[in-house]
């Protein structure tokens, strides 16, 4: 039995330099029409809509260009006063994703105070199960994206105290498969986004060591595809925001790599061909539009658009700020709130 690779062509009048201001410019004007198609469509997402836009421009040094005061305005609003959670907009239901996308948001701006933070605790809280594993809201969906989006968040309000870390760590771990990766909940199948979160979830609670670093490296070095993309799973195309998820593994496997000093072994981490993932980054591009797309020639959104960039950076480009690989936020916040997640060395 043979496969055949699912992968993408790059062109050669693709975008090869970074469209800073062109980004800039998308994001600032996304959404100011709000009777648009599009951001109608994505009211249900729209906390974290700001999350990534915001992020963007952050790492772009462009954040004077976001309404600062209405956004502040919008999270305090979509609090619910009952549970303490954040909805993604006005009088949708509470979920851990906007908790999260909300206090991100709020830490950026220096402005925790604007909400409820005692109702936010406990509204992360209540959702941690005698299993260690997290609820994303209400209606009882359990998954390990939920584990990271509680411990981040808690983090942020320096309030990990608040639930059970040893038995949230423990619930992660029981998500670990044979590869090294990770999925959704025990026994599914390992994915690039879940990896990120249970890595991240990790790396707040400094359970590092747990990690089967040789055994994930591999299955992530595999997701490099010819076009220079990364996909998140076997057998799929590739797709820009696993450069984000993907290269934050290797910011941590390669340290591990490295200080174990074999030559043998740094010569295997150089899995990431850096150029041809920059390439296909570039590639992503919309030089008319201006944002990031999942794949060249695709319409752009704020999603792939923060993670376009935040690849770049990971990458050393110096024209943006540097990110943080386990908060997705810019360096700067995380040193400003002395949170210091951990790193394989
Ligand atoms: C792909 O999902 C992405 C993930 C599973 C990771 C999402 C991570 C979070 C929501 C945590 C918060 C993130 C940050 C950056 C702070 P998908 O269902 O689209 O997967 P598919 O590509 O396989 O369809
Ligand atoms: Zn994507």
């Amino acid at each position: 039995m043979s496969f055949t690779t699912k992968d993408v062509v790059l062109k050669e009048e693709r975008p090869k330099t970074l469209l800073l201001q062109k980004h800039s410019d998308y994001l600032a004007s996304y959404g100011l029409n709000k009777d648009d198609y599009e951001y109608c469509m994505t009211e249900y997402l729209r906390m974290s809509g700001i999350y990534w836009s915001l992020t963007a421009m952050e790492l772009m040094g462009q954040s004077h260009r976001m309404p600062k005061e209405d956004i502040i305005e919008f999270i305090t609003s979509c609090q619910d006063s009952e549970s303490g959670g954040v909805s993604a907009s006005v009088g949708h239901d509470p979920h851990m994703l906007y908790t999260l996308s909300a206090v991100q948001v709020l830490a950026m701006y220096n402005r925790i105070d604007a909400i409820d933070v005692e109702g936010v605790v406990r509204f992360i809280k209540a959702m941690q199960q005698e299993d260690g594993s997290f609820f994303g809201d209400k209606w009882g969906e359990v998954d390990t994206r939920f584990s990271f989006c509680a411990v981040m968040c808690l983090s942020l309000l320096q309030r990990l105290d608040a639930i059970d870390v040893n038995k949230a760590v423990d619930f992660v771990l029981s998500c670990m498969n044979f590869d090294g990766g990770f999925g959704s909940k025990p026994g599914s199948e390992s994915h690039a986004g879940l990896i990120y979160c249970c890595v991240g979830t990790l790396s707040i609670c400094k359970r590092m060591d747990a990690l089967h670093a040789d055994e994930l490296a591999w299955w992530l070095c595999e997701r490099q595809l010819p076009s220079g993309g990364l996909n998140g799973r076997p057998e799929k195309l590739p797709d820009l925001c696993y450069s984000w998820f993907t290269m934050y593994q290797s910011t941590l496997t390669i340290k591990t790599y490295t200080t174990q000093s074999s030559l043998s072994m740094l010569n295997r981490i150089h899995w990431v061909d850096k150029k041809n993932l920059e390439q296909f980054i570039l590639a992503c591009q919309d030089a008319e539009t201006g944002g990031f797309s999942d794949r060249p020639g695709d319409i752009t959104d704020p999603f792939h658009t923060l993670f376009g960039l935040a690849g770049l950076s990971l990458l050393g480009n110096p024209s943006i700020k540097p990110v943080n690989p386990t908060y997705c936020m810019p360096q700067e916040t995380i040193d400003r709130l002395k949170l210091e997640p951990q790193i394989l060395h």
